[in-house]
């Protein structure tokens, strides 16, 4: 069993993406710049949005972050939005998800331009992402196929199951997996909570991707020997013995599935770090232009 290393590799790229920053700056080209809107005090996004911070310092981006509280109407964060849209300086932007109930995902996501969307969230990224044009590819589903990438997994071919249907993962990871070339042309099924005969399903898996957010989903006995299985989950579950008082839980039950896997992500230190430098990577490239003008 190999143990896929998603911290090394992110810190790996993270340097990678740092030496092509000094190399632009070096030819009086500006630093990347990376905003993130975070709304309220979630303690996951907090986290995500501190980890993305550092992340910009890591590679030698420039990072703005702007706040709002928790009531903070629609129309507010939509003229948020559009400045960001319309600086000349910021090169690419998110905003952190979840949102409060009273505010519409959709219409945020929607008034966001594309060619500054780096979690490649909007319609646009994602369609052209659906069918093989250069888009920015969203965070996770781009880390996980990195991974696939760097551990040489073979995919053309194999069977891949996706557990979850989400926008953010299971769809566009089913699509990077079906899609033409290495890490790609797999078979693909995606499962759901209308899936019949799951089990059996992920049982035929030679690659399992499993990203519904439900701690220790898959079990030993549904997975085969020689299985490679990507571990998408990171549930906050309570923990007494940690000084935060929780810990991150993956879908999958790592003690007994680990020992049947050619490959396994753990949880934490698996896909989690690779998402973050995925949007590294499509800050770099909003700032290169590289994808659209
Ligand atoms: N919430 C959970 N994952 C993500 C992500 O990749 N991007 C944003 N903006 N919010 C998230």
């Amino acid at each position: 069993m190999t143990l896929i290393d998603g911290k090394a590799t992110a810190t790996a790229i993270k340097a990678e993406i740092a030496a092509e920053v000094a190399r632009m700056v070096a030819d009086g080209k500006k630093r990347p710049h990376l905003a993130a809107i975070l709304v309220g005090h979630d303690g996951g996004s907090e986290t995500y949005v501190a980890s993305k911070v550092k992340a910009c310092e890591e590679c030698g981006f420039k990072s703005t972050l702007i706040r709002y509280e928790d009531d903070v109407d629609e129309a507010t964060l939509l003229e948020a939005v559009d400045r960001l849209n319309r600086d000349e300086d910021v090169d690419g932007f998110i905003v952190q998800l979840p949102l409060p109930r009273h505010i519409s995902e959709q219409k945020v996501i929607e008034a966001i331009d594309y060619r500054k969307d780096v979690d490649g969230f909007h319609p646009i990224n994602v369609g052209r992402q659906s069918i093989g044009l250069p888009c920015f590819h969203s965070a996770t589903p781009a880390g996980i196929m990195t991974l696939l990438d760097r551990y040489n997994i073979p995919t053309k071919g194999a069977n891949c199951v996706v557990l979850g249907r989400s926008n953010i993962v299971g769809k566009p990871v089913a699509t990077l997996m079906m899609q033409k070339g290495y890490p790609g042309d797999a078979t693909v099924t995606v499962c759901h909570r209308a899936t019949r005969n799951l089990e059996e399903v992920c049982r035929q898996a030679d690659i399992i991707i499993a990203a519904m957010g439900v701690p220790g989903f898959v079990k030993g006995d549904m997975v085969k020997e020689g299985a490679t299985v990507i571990d998408v989950g990171t549930t906050r579950v309570p923990d007494a013995t940690r000084k935060s008082g929780f810990r991150l839980r993956g879908d999958v039950e790592f003690d007994e599935v680990a020992p049947k896997c050619a490959y396994i992500t753990p949880v934490p230190g698996g896909v989690g770090p690779m998402t973050i430098v995925s949007l590294m990577r499509n800050t770099l490239l909003a700032g290169q232009k590289a994808i659209y003008k």
